[in-house]
Formats: structure tokens, sequence, C-alpha cells
């Protein structure tokens, strides 16, 4: 059992076993849709950190990463609802087809953003591939290309997702409740 801080409460939500399996077919769905070509897999950091990490191995393509970093939540469970660019991508993007690589896709408000921003750079084509889905959170007009699970409105953690920068070294995705008071 993943181990909780304080009155934190953690329930597995997808267990470590499902997601890898699901991974690989997420990774061959890719794999099919470029054959013959070079896909470059953008990671946004650091959610997607272990995703894009475990992804990649399962790609059997000319592959390339480069990672982003961008900031839309504070400490808490809420977003900000702004995005702020923290770091850029090292190279060019211009002609390749990209795969941004996420962990969640809720509002959409991040993806929009990283949409807009990068299809500015001309790429060859520009997809989506997010671990997690809360489609029930959604206030921007945004699909992901590439889905690893679709789940409620609980607020998650583990296999690179945080809550205030921890837990995401967690195996399996977990539900977290908070105490009464912190919520
Ligand atoms: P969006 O801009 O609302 O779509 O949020 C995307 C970002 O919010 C993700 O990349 C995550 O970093 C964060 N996020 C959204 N939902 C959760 C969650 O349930 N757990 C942890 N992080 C989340
Ligand atoms: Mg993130």
């Amino acid at each position: 059992m993943p181990v909780a801080v304080g009155q934190e409460k953690l329930k597995v939500l997808i267990r470590r076993a499902r997601i890898q399996k699901r991974v690989v077919e997420v990774a061959r769905a890719i794999t099919r849709d470029f054959k013959g070509e070079r896909v470059h897999l953008v990671g946004v950091l650091k959610g997607a950190c272990i995703f894009l990490s475990d992804l990649v191995r399962e790609i059997n393509l000319d592959t390339s990463i480069d990672f982003i970093a961008v900031s839309s939540y504070g400490k808490g469970k809420q977003s900000s609802g702004q995005v702020r660019l923290l770091k850029d991508l090292d190279s060019s993007i211009q002609g390749l087809n990209v795969v941004v690589v996420e962990d969640i896709l809720d509002t959409g408000v991040t993806l929009t953003y990283l949409l807009r921003i990068l299809k500015q750079r001309k790429p060859k084509s520009l997809k989506i591939a997010a671990l997690l889905d809360k489609p029930s959170r959604r206030i921007k007009d945004v699909k992901g290309d590439y889905i690893g699970f679709t789940i409620p409105n609980d607020f998650v953690v583990g296999y690179g997702l945080d809550y205030a920068e921890r837990y995401r070294n967690l195996k399996d995705v977990c539900i977290l409740t908070l105490p009464p008071e912190k919520e």
C-alpha cells in the first residue's frame, strides 16, 4: 500500500500492472499511426516525466524527446487558471511530428495554451497523448488523441502526478483525500 502523509488518505484507482499494459497499447497506437516517420515527444514537466519514460521505450520508431514546463497550479488542488511558461523547448519543432505528452487532461487550459504556442512553430503534425482524462472538468474544447484512462472527477496522485510536489513516486494512480480543513 502507498504511504500517505499525516491525515491525508490514498486509495488506489489504477494499479501499476494496468498502467503498464495500457502504456504499451498507447505506444503501439503511436507506432502504427506514424509508421515510417519520425516522432518527437514533448513531455510536459513535471507530471508527464514518468509516463513519457515508460511510453518512449515502447515506441518502435525513429523517436526524439524534448521537455517543456508550464505552471497553472499553485500548491493546492485548484488550478489558478493562468498558464505560465517556465521552461521552453531546447530545439525547433518545425516540420516534426510532435506528440505532446501530458499526465492529465483536466480543464484543458494547459493544453489549449500549449497547442496554441506550439502550432505557431509549424510542426508537421501536432497530437496529444495524456495518461489520464477527466472530461467532466473540461472548460476548454480540447481532446486527447491518445488517452490512457478516462477517470471520474477525483484528485489523483502517483505515477508522476503530484499534490504540492509530493506523491509523484507512487507506482499506482491513487485518489488523494485531504483532511476536511485543507479541502
Ligand atoms: P488543466 O490545465 O486543468 O487541464 O490541468 C492540467 C494540469 O493540472 C495537469 O498537467 C496536472 O499537472 C494538473 N492536474 C489536474 N488534475 C490533477 C489531479 O487530479 N492530480 C494532480 N494534478 C492534476
Ligand atoms: Mg502537469
